[in-house]
């Protein structure tokens, strides 16, 4: 019987042998891979500047890459109808206040800082033309991370989203002529904005944090951002005794100071930034959550 197991075994641990040095070879190689990238990288050698185009497979790569999220995003979306006269005037004067200075429109040319850009935003009659509306919307609601289409959602309303989409879609028979006229009858005036924002109370917190641009010049506990001391890092915010100095630190403090710096410390360095109430709220929650204050040692006074 031993004599029949033996040479059975012995193939089994050849195959084991066999799987180790592959993985162990696999393994090798991305570690290799990516010290070579990292050295690459290192060099300097990688041109970051705007004025050098993508390669021609890069930029169909990325191409792919958003319709297919994009495509998944959308899934399960319905378009309201679209092709009321008055909610196109109103996408109009939303595209005109908050899409044309890039992407251009029928006669107008994109602005100076959209020329600079890399990838360039692109003619928005040809999406028109290709895209189903929930993809506009999609794209239009959540922005496109490393190009430099930003997210509307937090500064425009669910319905004026769907009125710029209804715009998007009309682009291709918009005339340079009937753009130039609406846009100078009442140049934006329709365009609602935030007031009309609904309450987003499942908003987390770190997203709000980077959509009012707060991580431009703080570092936050939990929020990945740039390493920018422009004002002081906001780290274990529930043990500070002062908010800039002026305010005791509570969270109804707190939530008065993100909403108006500038009248609370007039000539603050910190903008107002128009964050709505019940977003404030999200995130002073937030940060008083990442250090909660110490617990009162209590007994001496
Ligand atoms: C700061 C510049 C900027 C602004 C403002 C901007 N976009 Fe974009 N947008 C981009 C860039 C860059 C891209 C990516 C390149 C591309 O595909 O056009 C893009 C892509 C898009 C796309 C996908 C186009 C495609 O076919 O791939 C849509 C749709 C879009 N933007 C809609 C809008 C709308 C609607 C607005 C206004 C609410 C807007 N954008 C405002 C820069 C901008
Ligand atoms: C343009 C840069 C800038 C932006 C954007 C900004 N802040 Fe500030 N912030 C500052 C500066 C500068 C101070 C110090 C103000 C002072 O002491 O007068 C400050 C102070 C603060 C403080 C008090 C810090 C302390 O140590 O007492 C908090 C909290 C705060 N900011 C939260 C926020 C939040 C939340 C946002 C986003 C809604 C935000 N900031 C956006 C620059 C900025």
């Amino acid at each position: 019987l031993t004599v029949v197991t033996r040479p059975d075994r012995r193939h089994r641990d050849h195959g084991r042998l066999h799987l180790l040095l592959v993985a162990s070879g696999a393994i090798g190689l991305v570690l290799a891979g990516a010290l070579v990238g990292g050295l690459v990288l290192l060099s300097g050698t990688v041109s970051t500047a705007a004025t050098k185009q993508h390669f021609f497979v890069t930029h169909r790569l990325l191409d792919v890459g958003l319709e297919y999220s994009v495509r998944d995003a959308a899934e399960g979306l319905k378009a309201p109808a679209l092709d009321d006269p008055a909610l196109v005037a109103r996408g109009l004067a939303c595209y005109d206040r908050h899409c044309a200075q890039c992407h251009g429109a029928p006669g107008v040319a994109p602005g100076p800082a959209a020329r600079g850009m890399l990838p360039i935003p692109s003619n928005l009659a040809q999406s028109a033309r290709e895209w189903p509306p929930e993809w506009l919307y999609v794209v239009t609601r959540k922005g496109v991370r490393m190009t430099g289409m930003p997210a509307w959602e937090f500064r425009l309303s669910n319905a004026d989203l769907w009125a710029t989409v209804a715009f998007v879609e009309a682009l291709p028979t918009v005339s340079a002529a009937q753009y130039a006229a609406h846009t100078n009858s009442d140049p934006g005036a329709e365009c609602e904005q935030r007031q009309s924002l609904p309450t987003t109370s499942g908003e987390s917190g770190p997203t709000l944090l980077r959509q009012y641009a707060c991580d431009a010049c703080h570092v936050i506990e939990g929020v990945v951002g740039p390493q920018s001391y422009a004002g002081p890092p906001l780290r274990d915010w529930g043990r500070r005794a002062y908010i800039a100095g002026v305010l005791p630190n509570t969270p109804e403090n707190l939530v008065r100071w993100i909403r108006e710096p500038q009248r609370i410390s007039p000539g603050t360095l910190m903008p107002d930034l128009d964050v709505p109430a019940d977003h404030a709220r999200a995130m002073a929650q937030f940060l008083f959550a990442q250090a909660p204050p110490l617990p009162d040692p209590g007994g001496a006074t």
